[in-house]
């Protein structure tokens, strides 16, 4: 049966939830699951915002006759021409041959690249601050590239200031029949999630976001439609706000953030006397990652959110420990900027692991150095104690500035 709910009196929510996925786009953990939210505007003209995954292709086309009932859907706007957004485009097309499809040049170079047309006479493209009118509703269309694709655009509806933000302001996380995020607690049910989302999607391209949220700052906003998560339609500023500090790399909080990689529990041992010390000392909220344990995008979206980053490793095969290496440049590649950070490295026969994580952190952008890189040959002796109350008082230092 249908599962639709009412957006506002002439918008309503066609999209759905899959829990079965294990990993979003094959890599991210999706232990809530995933949402994928479209939207039918039922006017004298009527348009759906974006499609769904073949997952949920099914409920989906379902829900969308049943919003319909019996209407020609005249207009299908893509936002994102990713697949978990685009599976239902073709099918779409066969229901209602007559639909337009509204884009940009790349939306229709990137459909043509993942699906085989030949319906391009129905293809509407558009540019920068073109409208449709579709009776009361009025689409405008702004781009957004590189929020994370070069073909993102938003759509706002102008007479009820509705930003339709593509995968912008989106969550992990399925939902609950609480699609607006003041009916869903958001902070303890979607902030971590919504965090680690943007991190680790859309983290790399901070001065996209930025850009875009300039733009977005001259609408008058009353609600945020995303393509994945819950809807904001109350406390806009605290969304935008999380997304000011998360695209320009500043930490939210004060805080450390100590992961290790350890192979029999030596390097692991400094890290835990580091922290024990530390807490002696006041600082609260440390979080502590194994990267061997911990799927990276959880440590990246934590380290999103503190001010300060503890690594530890040790040497392996004359190099970095490898699963800490992949941590590190997944780091640099999502352009991690502005922590301040301390290295602890472990070896037995080769130094290797400190200069590496060294020159790793050195060639990214705002990132400070505590104190002195702290090695251990084998294991932590009582000898060396000292020189680690130095390190530790440092970190102490920076974190209380
Ligand atoms: Fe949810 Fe970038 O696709």
């Amino acid at each position: 049966m249908h599962c639709v709910q009412q957006v506002t009196p002439q918008i309503v929510w066609v999209g759905g939830n899959d829990r079965r996925l294990e990993r979003f786009e094959n890599m991210f953990p999706l232990p809530n699951g995933v949402v994928y939210n479209s939207y039918v505007i039922m006017d004298e003209k009527t348009a759906l915002l974006d499609t769904v995954d073949s997952a949920i292709s099914a409920l989906y086309l379902e829900n969308i006759e049943h919003v319909l009932q019996g209407r020609n859907l005249d207009y299908l706007v893509i936002n994102h021409m990713e697949p978990d957004h685009c599976a239902n485009i073709g099918e779409l097309t066969r229901r209602y041959p007559d639909v337009k499809i509204v884009g940009n040049k790349k939306t229709f170079q990137f459909m043509e690249q993942f699906y085989t047309f030949d319906k391009r006479e129905n293809y509407l493209e558009v540019k920068e601050g073109d409208t449709i009118n579709l009776g009361k509703h009025t689409l405008r269309f702004i781009f957004a590239p590189m929020v994370h694709w070069p073909e993102v655009m938003f759509t706002y509806e102008e007479s009820e200031g509705i930003l339709f933000s593509a995968d912008a302001f989106g969550s992990f996380g399925a939902l609950s029949g609480n699609i607006f995020s003041d009916q869903a607690d958001f902070d303890s049910a979607y902030l971590a999630e919504s965090r680690r989302y943007y991190a680790n999607i859309v983290g790399k391209y901070g001065a996209q976001v930025q850009a875009v949220l300039k733009k977005a700052a001259a609408l008058d906003l009353r609600m945020i439609c995303p393509l994945h998560g819950p809807i904001w339609r109350k406390d806009l500023p605290y969304i935008l706000d999380k997304y000011e500090h998360w695209s320009k790399y500043e930490p939210e909080k004060k805080g450390v953030v100590l992961v290790y990689a350890s192979m029999y529990g030596n390097t692991e041992n400094v890290m835990n006397v580091i922290a024990n010390k530390l807490a002696q000392k006041g600082v609260c909220d440390m979080r502590m990652y194994d990267v061997s344990k911990t799927h990276p995008s959880y440590i990246i979206a934590d380290v999103w959110k503190y001010s300060h980053l503890v690594i530890g490793s040790p040497t392996y095969n004359m190099g970095l420990y490898y699963v800490m290496e992949s941590l590190l440049h997944e780091m640099a590649g999502l352009q991690l900027q502005n922590r301040k950070v301390a290295v602890v490295s472990n070896h037995t026969w080769a130094s290797m692991a400190g200069k590496v994580m060294l020159k790793i952190i050195e060639e990214m952008k705002n990132m400070e150095l505590i104190g002195s890189p702290f090695e251990i040959k084998s294991s932590l002796k009582e000898s060396q104690e000292a020189e680690l109350d130095k390190l530790v008082e440092d970190i102490y230092a920076s974190v209380k500035e």
